[in-house]
């Protein structure tokens, strides 16, 4: 035995273990490693004191880890919808996001967001392929924080289709259908074509599944529209519009409602003159949504890019 290893303590207790490993990991160089290492040891070894952690239930969770990993794939992130259902990411996003009063506020990424969504002239219909649905015409405007109109900001825009699929979950997952990049105009007005957003439940097929049916929760989400708002010298804010006559507003599966993000989809019997020009005929719904934004640094426009693409490049879009 080397010199001064007969010296080290050894682990009688479940306190001296934690003291020792959080002894080893003390002199982590990187302080910003160094702070988590520490704070994720003390926690977990808290939580496996705290609930007495069996051996069985111990290798059960090895084995809901290992399924988990087994599920990820270019069609699927089990991890992120892990996050997602137990309230993580919405956690990191409220820590990430916080947000003057009066900017639009954040909610969770989620898995289904492609890059390449192609871009749209204003009133660009990006359900082309959905026939099931209400026609929708979705407007606004961006602006600032004084109320002054974005122009040239790019709304980067997916939806569920109406059978409750992303494109990528259906049997052509390849194609990309919902999804459209739409540029604000002069007055920092963008509109777009749609159909009424639906709920739908999350992929419960999983370890996921299993997890939300044992304690008791549905996989729901309230009808919604997924954002990400962007323009040159302003944080970008990735985002959700919410239906507000939806039944799981109160208990989406995610957590990511908030009030201000609650909208009216207006149901119209005839066409509305501007519906009308785009040719939609029938009863139709619209709804207005202002996106307000904060002025940023370059960094946070940055760090948005690239939680896409590393999302991209997880393959999970599905
Ligand atoms: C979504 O809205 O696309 C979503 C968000 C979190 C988990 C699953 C789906
Ligand atoms: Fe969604």
């Amino acid at each position: 035995m080397p010199d001064g290893q007969e010296k080290m303590r050894r682990g009688t207790t479940e306190d001296d273990i934690t003291a020792e490993v959080l002894a080893r990991f003390a002199a982590t160089p990187d302080p910003r490693l160094r702070r988590i290492m520490l704070a994720l040891i003390k926690h977990l070894h808290e939580f496996v004191k705290e609930v007495e952690l069996t051996e069985t239930e111990w290798f059960q969770a090895i084995e809901i880890l290992t399924e988990a990993g087994k599920m990820c794939s270019d069609k699927r992130q089990e991890f992120i919808l892990f996050s997602d259902t137990l309230g993580v990411s919405m956690v990191v996003d409220l820590i990430g996001h916080r947000k003057p009063e009066g900017a639009t506020e954040s909610t969770v990424f989620g898995p289904f967001h492609r890059l390449g969504a192609p871009d749209m002239p204003a009133g660009g219909n990006i359900a082309h392929r959905d026939t099931a649905g209400i026609p929708a015409l979705v407007g606004g405007r961006v602006l600032d924080l004084d109320g002054k109109p974005i122009v040239g900001a790019v709304l980067d825009i997916w939806q569920a289709q109406t059978n409750g699929l992303y494109d990528s979950q259906d049997t052509n997952p390849d194609a990309l259908h919902m999804r459209g990049k739409f540029t604000t105009d002069g007055e920092g007005r963008y509109l777009l074509r749609t159909v009424q957003p639906v709920n739908y439940p999350i992929p419960s097929d999983g370890p996921v599944g299993a997890m939300l049916k044992a304690t008791g929760r549905h996989p729901w989400r309230p009808a919604h529209i997924h954002f990400v708002v962007m323009a040159a010298g302003y944080e970008a804010v990735t985002t959700h519009i919410f239906d507000r006559i939806d039944p799981y507003l109160e208990s989406d599966a995610v957590f990511a409602v908030k009030e201000s993000l609650i909208c009216d989809f207006f149901r119209h019997e005839t066409p509305t003159p501007e519906a009308a020009k785009l040719g939609i005929i029938g009863p139709m719904l619209t709804a207005e949504f202002d996106f307000v934004l904060k002025p940023a640094g370059a960094a946070a426009q940055a760090n948005l890019l690239d939680a896409q693409r590393r999302l991209a490049a997880l393959g999970a879009r599905a």
